[in-house]
């Protein structure tokens, strides 16, 4: 029997913290992966410039190609952000627009985990990524996007989530996104 083609899941952390919740999250998800999925998380964040529709005159800058390219050539897509001051960061944003503008996020299957333990679980977050990722063509798979919420407690040394429960969960949110991508 053929081997399975190898698949990409492309992963997006809105902090650039240190030791971010966030990023251990989706380190975690790494590790759930299916064995012909390959994972890359994105580590380009703080390099990318502010978004300006002029910058793309001669060609877009390299940051932003890099980015581009490696959302273009990934079946999947999966975003963990925290919430700042009731809004997403200001530096995810930014890498949404500068998706806009291309059809790189067409189509492409998305899902999240929210892994806020705040009352209002960064609700106008999660909101207002779907809106935007609206813009940007994504499609969303409602079944891949979910609350799991993570205190720093759950995080080991490794930087990974270890608690059973939490990582099933998160598990489940890969799995769903992954499963029907063939
Ligand atoms: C300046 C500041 C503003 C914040 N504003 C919010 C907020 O509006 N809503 C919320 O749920 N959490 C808020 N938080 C908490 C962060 O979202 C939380 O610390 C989160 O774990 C940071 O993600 P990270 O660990 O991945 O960096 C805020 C934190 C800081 C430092």
């Amino acid at each position: 029997m053929a081997a399975e083609p190898v698949k990409s899941l492309f992963l997006i952390s809105g902090s650039t913290r240190e030791g971010s919740i966030n990023t251990a999250v989706l380190k975690t998800a790494t590790a759930t992966l299916a064995s012909h999925w390959t994972a890359s998380i994105y580590a380009g964040l703080t390099h990318l410039p502010h978004f300006n529709p002029d910058l793309e005159q001669s060609g877009p800058p390299s940051s932003v190609a890099d980015l581009r390219a490696a959302i273009r050539t990934s079946e999947a897509l999966l975003f963990c952000t925290p919430e700042y001051a009731g809004a997403m960061p200001g530096a995810l944003k930014n890498l949404l627009e500068w998706t806009i503008g291309d059809t790189v996020m067409s189509g492409k299957p998305v899902g999240w985990i929210n892994p806020s333990t705040a009352p209002q679980r960064a609700a106008a977050t999660y909101e207002s990524l779907r809106t935007v990722l609206a813009y940007t063509g994504a499609a969303i798979i409602e079944d891949a996007c979910l609350n799991i919420p993570v205190g720093r407690s759950l995080i080991s040394d490794t930087g990974t989530v270890e608690d059973p429960t939490t990582r099933e969960r998160i598990h489940t949110a890969v799995h769903t996104l992954t499963s029907p991508i063939n």
